[in-house]
């Protein structure tokens, strides 16, 4: 099942929610690739893809909280590194290609994403307002 974009996900921000719905595509297409039995180079490439667009969504709201003094830098920080391990432990299972991985992979994000962008995206880009960024 791909993970459908819900109205909680959204942060008020129409730029923000764009970056936000690239990533859920993302998952969704690596776990397509899993599940239509994609080559495991295929399945790689596409996890990389993901990996490599979440390290930079959050390197860029880590710049913005910095350059902005956010005083919830930390545990949102702590939160985005929570993510990024998951997706490696994801990444460095044996059986990547096997369809319980793109379950895996679906459920971990989705629940990351609920939970993140709720709360600690919701916060930092309200205080951050729509032409910070
Ligand atoms: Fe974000
Ligand atoms: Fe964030």
């Amino acid at each position: 099942m791909p993970i459908e974009w819900r109205p909680e996900f959204s942060v008020g921000d129409p730029g923000v929610d764009y970056e936000h719905r690239q990533l859920v595509d993302l998952v969704n297409v690596a776990a397509a690739d899993i599940l239509d039995n994609r080559p495991e180079a295929d399945v790689e490439r596409a996890l990389g893809d993901l990996l490599r667009a979440v390290t930079a969504h959050f390197a860029h709201e880590e710049h913005q909280m910095r350059a902005a003094g956010y005083d919830q830098l930390h545990d949102h920080k702590d939160d985005h590194e929570r993510l990024i391990d998951s997706l490696r432990d994801i990444m460095d299972d044996r059986d990547i290609a096997a369809p319980a991985a793109a379950e895996r992979l679906t459920r971990v994000l989705e629940d990351w994403f609920t939970g993140h962008f709720s709360t600690h995206d919701a916060r930092l880009h309200k205080v951050l307002g729509p032409h910070e960024h």
